[in-house]
């Protein structure tokens, strides 16, 4: 089977299997951006209901840059690494006031994996967003380069990956007899150590009892109750107040304007 024809049958897959998930409805920048950021560090499934809220209250760039920053931190409380949040925030402001730079990676918080992300599945661009999945999904199966979208399927080619990365190419129990559409031809599979070929991923750390842990629950309870007396965790909240992501008032922690 030529490569071409793999990458069909890939885009077969997903018409039929592919996930049916909210920011796959839109294709515009902002929503994929949103969508992006989210998805970085969190879980698909985690990330759906805060997608659609978020969506639903700031739909456009516009309405998130006039909307305090406390309140983008407090709808992304529970999605974890709350720079994210205060980044989107800014980088709304930025294209709200001045347009979408040409640069993608000029805004704050958008790497090289999100910028990919913006032109493939807004702009429908040939240029593939490549995160831990799609990265396992090419190490296994095209060891020797991806060959690319058919015409025009820039966008179906690059969510097709990002499924079967999550679904079905996993990194510990691979699911080649378990319907893989790229099963023939592959040749980590034909070697018969497809869960060996897994690129290291950058692995996170412990949560528990971690300073992560700490500012987050600081951040969670300004969200809830709108102040947190200082002296429950001063450096947790040194931390917090230092990355923009709170202000200190003369006893309370506050939400960052
Ligand atoms: N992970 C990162 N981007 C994604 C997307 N667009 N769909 C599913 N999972 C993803």
């Amino acid at each position: 089977m030529g490569p071409q024809a793999a990458v069909e049958r890939l885009l077969s897959w997903f018409a039929r299997a592919g996930a049916d998930l909210p920011w796959r409805r839109g294709r515009d920048r902002y929503s994929v951006l949103v969508s992006e950021v989210m998805l970085q560090a969190t879980q698909v499934a985690r990330v759906v209901p805060f997608y659609e809220r978020w969506i639903a209250r700031w739909p456009t760039p516009r309405a998130l840059s006039e909307a305090p920053l406390g309140d983008a931190l407090a709808a992304w409380s529970g999605l974890g690494y709350p720079r994210r949040a205060r980044n989107l925030h800014r980088a709304a402001a930025i294209v709200a006031t001045q347009g979408w730079p040409e640069r993608l990676q000029d805004l704050p918080g958008v790497g090289p994996y999100t910028a990919a992300a913006v032109h493939c599945f807004a702009d429908g661009d040939d240029v593939l967003p490549v995160d831990v999945n799609v990265a396992r999904v090419l190490a296994r199966r095209w060891p020797d380069g991806w060959p690319g979208p058919p015409a025009g399927r820039a966008w179906e080619a690059g969510q097709a990956l990002m499924d079967l990365g999550r679904m079905i190419c996993t990194a510990r129990a691979p699911g080649c007899d378990r319907g893989c559409p790229l099963r023939e031809g592959c040749p980590a599979a034909d070697r018969g150590h497809v869960a060996e070929v897994t690129p290291p991923g950058r692995r996170q750390g412990r949560y528990a009892g971690s300073m992560r842990q700490r500012r987050g629950r600081l951040l969670a309870a300004i969200a809830t109750e709108g102040r947190v007396d200082v002296t429950v965790d001063p450096v947790a909240a040194e931390s917090l107040v230092a990355d923009g992501l709170a202000r200190r008032g003369r006893r309370y922690l506050l939400p960052a304007r």
